[in-house]
């Protein structure tokens, strides 16, 4: 029995990600998580002829069987930015549903695997993970900060300018899901190889304020919602792979470094007592198996990552802070 549980399954991304969820014959039960208009979105997806059954839950009188049992549990709860925001400002608002919904799950579902959508991810993660340390359940191996949105974008610019498949090229994005921290590491990637050092730092540009894009085109509606749950299904779907087949995948999240002590050894080394980072990992059906370590960075990324790191501090303290004022 594979049990999915989605919170925030009647937003923007939640929709689709549902539907996308719906499409894979390995989750037995679909469980859509709102505080309202949830048992909408799971009426119409559950007339979808595949394998899962589909419930839906609203509000937190039925947070409980929503969550309860779960294997993976997805978070895309929360508020989006509007024109003039930083994914900071929704710190406030975001970072206490998360911490509510992280604390429903350390209660009903301490063993699942956490998948944290909602922004500031460089927060997020952290108000999530001081839940679960507060409840006695920490796993570092088990919550995730999903950045794979940063990945397909980054395919796809690199695709769009060598005139290539964008199905075909996979770009390592590390450090976090922010502005400057989003670091897409073009090194490692042959084909990018031919690419001049102009051309690089304009589609690093390019995916590290992606978002501001989308923001701008929605006219006020909101932000990327679609190629998000595209990002969503394609990471959840590893995960489902691992726990119902028992495969081992590699993708890019934001984690705690304490998932891989000895793997974020070297990172540490150089850059300090970092705590999270996105780097790219092996998952297992009990989530982190290990850190995988990114050889041969160019001078340009080394750079990058150093800043990048003085932000990711700050976001991490904030996160931290926060969990400290509620106790
Ligand atoms: P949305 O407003 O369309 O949907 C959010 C949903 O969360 C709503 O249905 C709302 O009712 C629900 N919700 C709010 N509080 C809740 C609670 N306590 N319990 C359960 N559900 C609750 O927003 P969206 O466009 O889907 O974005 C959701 C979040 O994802 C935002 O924070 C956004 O910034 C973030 N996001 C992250 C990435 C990423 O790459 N990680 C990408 C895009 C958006
Ligand atoms: C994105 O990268 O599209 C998301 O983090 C949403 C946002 O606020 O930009």
């Amino acid at each position: 029995m594979v049990k999915v549980t989605i919170c925030g399954a009647a937003g923007g991304i939640g929709q689709p990600l549902s539907l996308l969820m719906k499409q894979s014959n390995d989750i037995d039960h679909l469980s859509l998580f709102d505080i309202a208009n949830a048992k909408g979105v799971a009426s119409d997806i559950s007339h979808i002829n595949t394998h899962s059954k589909v419930t839906g839950h609203n509000g937190p009188q039925e947070v409980k069987e929503a969550l309860e049992n779960s294997d993976i549990v997805l978070v895309s709860a929360g508020v989006p930015r509007k024109p003039g925001m930083e994914r900071d400002d929704l710190f406030k608002v975001n970072a206490g549903i998360v911490r509510d919904i992280c604390t429903s799950i350390a209660t009903y579902s301490p063993n699942a695997l956490v998948c944290i959508i909602s922004n500031p991810v460089n927060a997020t993660v952290v108000v999530a993970s001081e839940v679960f340390k507060k409840y006695g359940v920490y796993n570092p191996r088990k919550i995730f900060g999903v950045n794979t949105l940063d990945l397909i974008r980054s395919s796809s610019f690199l695709a769009e300018l060598i005139h290539a498949d964008p199905a075909s090229i996979e770009v390592p994005v590390i450090g976090g899901h922010n502005g400057t921290t989003i670091i897409p590491i073009f090194s490692q990637v042959e084909s990018a190889k031919k690419l001049s050092e102009e051309e690089i730092a304009q589609i690093t540009k390019r995916v590290q304020y992606a978002g501001d894009e989308v923001l701008k085109a929605k006219e006020g509606k909101g932000t990327a919602t679609l190629a998000m749950a595209h990002a969503g299904a394609r990471f959840a779907l590893k995960l489902v792979d691992a726990v119902a087949n028992n495969v081992t995948h590699t993708e890019c999240s934001y984690i705690s470094l304490l998932a891989d002590p000895e793997g974020s050894k070297e990172m540490e080394r150089i850059y300090g007592q970092i705590g999270y980072f996105a780097v790219p990992i092996e998952l297992g059906k009990e989530g982190i198996k290990r850190i995988i370590p990114i050889k041969n960075i160019s001078t340009v990324e080394f750079t990058m990552l150093h800043h990048a790191v003085i932000e990711l501090k700050a976001s991490i303290a904030q996160g931290v802070q926060f969990s400290e004022d509620q106790q």
